[in-house]
């Protein structure tokens, strides 16, 4: 069965570059992200497991948890980190998860046979600190993902839980949100009480929370 926004991300424990992952454990109260890719010493994913390396400092600071997942062994994860470190310019700093008995790919829907028989596909999962999915997203293995792009969405979720704001399209940080419908004028006084502007009644635009 596919996952859907708001399950809950199944648990697991396997074996990572880091050592065993119990999942849930590991994700703590954390936000977390788990993505796929297809396969260990292929082009595309080993620039995008150097873009995740980047980008660490980035998914700390939001307290996000990364972790990746191929159908490769173990030993094969371990000899491609030299790879990862010698083309890309940084070491791989966050866990990567053998799953060569593709338990976890198939329990997150990760391999879809016409696309690539085998293998998973470029799959992400935005997972809260309620252990819910919050976002997916599929890509096929012959497009690297955007990274910046995740950021971005994750910056739109923990907003939408701490203040109750939805994002408008192509919203980047710093810029104006929505106050979401279920919010009515009452409450949103007291919530944004520097005020609103009332385009329609249910587009109601306020100035981004927390900058
Ligand atoms: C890649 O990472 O470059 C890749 C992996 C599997 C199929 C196609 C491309």
């Amino acid at each position: 069965m596919t996952l859907q926004l708001g399950d809950i991300a199944p648990d697991f424990t396997l074996e990572s570059t880091d050592g065993p992952i119990h999942f849930h454990e590991w994700l703590g109260g954390s936000w977390g992200i788990l993505f796929s890719h297809p396969k260990d010493f292929t082009p595309v994913c080993t620039t995008e497991l150097g873009a995740v390396a980047k980008l660490k400092p980035e998914f700390d600071r939001r307290n996000v948890k990364v972790i990746g997942l191929s159908v490769d062994g173990i030993d094969e994860h371990h000899a491609w980190k030299g790879d990862i470190a010698e083309t890309q310019g940084t070491a791989l700093n966050f866990p990567l998860l053998a799953d060569p008995d593709r338990e976890v790919a198939n329990l997150y829907g990760m391999i879809h046979p016409k696309s690539l028989e085998t293998l998973t596909v470029r799959s992400v999962f935005v997972i809260g600190p309620d252990k819910k999915v919050k976002l997916t997203i599929t890509y096929p293995a012959s497009t690297g993902r955007n990274f910046l792009e995740i950021l971005r969405v994750v910056d739109s979720l923990q907003l939408t839980a701490k203040h109750a704001v939805a994002t408008p399209v192509d919203w980047r940080w710093g810029e104006d949100v929505i106050i979401v419908p279920s919010v009515s004028d009452e409450d949103a006084k007291s919530r944004f009480p520097k005020g609103w502007k009332t385009v329609k009644p249910y587009l109601r635009v306020v100035a981004q929370p927390g900058v």
